[in-house]
C-alpha cells in the first residue's frame, strides 16, 4: 500500500482513512479486546457523498488497523451516523442465545414522490467480532413521517430500569426512546427546544453518567453537536449539558440559556463515546471528527480527507460550584514518546526567547507557566516560509488562544485563517498546558483539560522550531518538557 508516513499532511498519530472521505465517528464499541471505530465514509471520493460506515480497530487506542467497509447503502438508503452495542443477553434474538454486536444507525433517503429527506433508524448485526455485518430484514425499526431531521441514534443499556435507551437528534431537540429488544421502541420524552445553543441543526447526541472528581456523586452528561450555519463564523461545534436522567427524562441542572462547549477549537465535531468499555476499566472515552462543516470538503489534502481527534478520557470536575467536563488524551498516547527535553525555572524575556529546534518531529509539549508578570506569552510552532501557528496566553484578559492566520495554507476557505480562544483562569498564578502537534493539527489542553482547543493547520513545510517568547516584559516557565513522538505508520 501507500506509505502513510510520507504524505505531508497525513496525521502520524491520529486515525485517518487510508484513502477517501471521512466524517463522524460511528459505532464505537469495545468488544473482546478491541476498540471498534467506525465512521461516516465515502469510499469513492474525497468529498462527502453516499455514506457508508468505514471501519478500524485498535487494541490500545494508539495504533489502528483499517478493516473493510462495514456498512454499505441498500434499498433503504445511505448509512448515516449511529452507534453500536454488545447485546450481551441476546435481547435482539440475532445471536441464537449467544452474544454479538448490534449497530443502530440512520438510513437516509428521499420520501417517494417528493424532495423531502427521509431519515429512519435501522439495525445491523455482527456475529464475528465486527468482521462482517448483516442488515436486519425488518429495517427500518423507527420512523416518524412528521419530522424531517431525525437521526444519529446513540443507544445504551440503562441498568436501573432494564431498558435500552435511544438518544436521537431531532432538528432543534433531542428525543429519548426505550426498548427491551432493540427492535421495538417507545417514545419516552424530549429535551432541549429552549436549552443551549441553537444556531444550527442538532446532531450526534450522546448521554452517559460520570462521577464528579472521582467521588460517589454523579451527574449525567448530554453531548449535542450543532451543525454549520453560514452566518455563524465558528461553524459546527459540540455543546454539552449537565443534569440528571432517570431512564425517561433528562433534566438540565443549568439555566436554559447556559451554553457549555466541549472544545473551544474549530475542529472537533460529532464527538461521541465508546460503548461497553469494561466496568473494571470504567473509563468514558470519546473521539471526535477533527474537522468543521464550514470547510470540511475543502481542506487541502489529496488522497484522503478527514481525521479523528486523539481519544480523550472524560471526567467531571467541580470548579467554583460549577460542574464541568474535563478531557485529556488517554494515557496510552504517552507510549508514543521517544526523546524528552526538560527545563525548569526558565526566564523568558523579549530578548531571550526559548528556542528549540525540532526538524519536523511530531511533538508533545508540556508547559507549566507562571503568569504573575501579566505579560502575554506565545508558543510559536515555526516552519520555513514564515509560517507559524501560535498558542498564546494573555493574562490580562485571562484568555488562551490559537492563532492560525499565518499557519500555512489557509486560503481554501475564508473562515479558516483566524485567531480564537477561550477564557482560562490561572490556578495559583499558573497555567498548565499540554499540547500535541501532528502534521496537520494542534490539540491544546489547559489546566487538567478544563479547556480544550483543537485546530487543524496546514503548515506547508515541516515545523522546524518551537519558540516561546514574550513581546514585552518577561515570563517564567516553571517547567517545560518537549517530547518527540513516534509515528503509528512506522514499525
Ligand atoms: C454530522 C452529520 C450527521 C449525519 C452525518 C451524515 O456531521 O450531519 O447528523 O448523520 O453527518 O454524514
Amino acid at each position: 500500500g501507500t506509505d502513510l508516513s510520507a504524505e505531508s499532511y497525513r496525521p502520524q498519530f491520529h486515525y485517518s482513512p487510508p484513502a477517501m472521505w471521512l466524517n463522524d465517528p460511528n459505532g464505537m464499541v469495545y468488544f473482546e479486546g478491541e476498540y471498534h471505530l467506525m465512521y461516516q465514509h465515502h469510499p469513492g471520493n474525497t468529498v462527502w457523498g453516499p455514506m457508508h460506515w468505514g471501519h478500524a480497530v485498535s487494541k490500545d487506542l494508539v495504533k489502528w488497523e483499517t478493516l473493510p467497509v462495514a456498512l454499505v447503502p441498500d434499498h433503504n438508503g445511505a448509512i448515516f451516523s449511529g452507534s453500536a452495542v454488545v447485546d450481551w443477553n441476546d435481547t435482539s434474538g440475532f445471536f441464537d442465545g449467544g452474544l454479538g454486536l448490534v449497530a443502530i444507525f440512520t438510513h437516509a433517503d428521499i420520501y417517494p414522490d417528493s424532495d423531502r429527506p427521509r431519515q429512519r433508524q435501522s439495525l445491523a448485526y455482527s456475529k464475528d467480532k465486527g468482521r462482517s455485518w448483516t442488515l436486519y430484514s425488518g429495517n427500518p425499526i423507527l420512523s416518524d413521517a412528521e419530522i424531517t431531521e431525525f437521526r444519529d441514534p446513540k443507544v445504551f443499556w440503562m441498568e436501573k430500569t432494564g431498558h435500552w435507551i435511544m438518544v436521537l437528534a431531532c432538528g432543534d431537540h433531542i428525543r429519548f426512546y426505550r426498548s427491551v429488544n432493540l427492535k421495538d421502541w417507545d417514545f419516552a420524552s424530549e429535551f432541549g427546544k429552549r436549552d443551549g445553543a441553537h444556531y444550527g441543526v442538532w446532531e450526534c447526541p450522546d448521554l452517559f453518567e460520570l462521577s464528579i472528581d472521582g467521588s460517589t456523586s454523579k451527574k449525567w452528561v448530554l453531548l449535542v453537536s450543532i451543525g454549520d450555519n453560514p452566518d455563524y463564523p465558528e461553524g459546527s461545534k459540540t455543546q454539552y449539558f449537565i443534569g440528571s436522567f432517570d431512564g425517561f427524562e433528562f433534566i438540565n441542572d443549568n439555566a436554559p440559556d447556559t451554553v457549555l462547549w466541549l472544545d473551544e477549537g474549530r475542529d472537533n465535531y460529532a464527538a461521541v463515546s465508546w460503548s461497553d468499555i469494561p466496568e473494571e476499566d470504567g473509563r468514558r472515552v470519546i473521539i471526535g471528527w477533527m474537522n468543521n462543516w464550514k470547510y470540511a470538503n475543502q481542506v487541502p489534502t489529496a488522497s484522503w480527507r478527514g481525521a479523528m481527534t486523539l481519544p480523550r478520557l472524560l471526567s467531571l470536575t467541580n470548579r467554583n460550584g460549577n460542574v464541568i467536563l474535563s478531557q485529556m488524551p488517554v494515557q496510552e498516547i504517552e507510549k508514543l514518546r521517544k526523546e524528552t527535553h526538560s527545563w525548569s525555572d526558565l526566564a523568558v524575556t523579549s530578548e531571550n526567547p526559548v528556542i528549540h529546534e525540532t526538524n519536523g518531529d511530531l511533538l508533545e509539549i508540556d508547559v507549566d507557566l507562571d503568569v504573575h508578570s501579566g505579560d502575554e506569552v506565545c508558543i510559536k510552532l515555526k516552519s520555513s516560509g514564515q509560517y507559524e501557528t501560535i498558542i498564546g496566553y494573555d493574562p490580562e484578559r485571562e484568555w488562551l488562544f490559537i492563532d492560525r492566520s499565518k499557519s500555512g495554507l489557509t486560503d481554501f476557505s475564508p473562515s479558516f485563517a483566524c485567531k480564537h480562544g477561550a477564557r482560562l483562569i490561572p490556578e495559583n498564578g499558573n497555567i498548565k498546558l499540554r499540547i500535541w502537534v501532528d502534521r496537520s493539527v494542534v490539540e491544546v489542553f489547559a489546566n487538567d483539560g478544563i479547556v480544550a482547543l483543537t485546530d487543524q493547520v496546514f503548515p506547508v513545510n515541516p515545523i522546524e522550531k518551537v519558540q516561546i517568547s514574550v513581546e514585552t516584559g518577561s515570563a517564567v516557565l516553571n517547567l517545560l518538557h518537549i517530547h518527540t513522538l513516534g509515528s503509528i505508520h512506522k514499525p
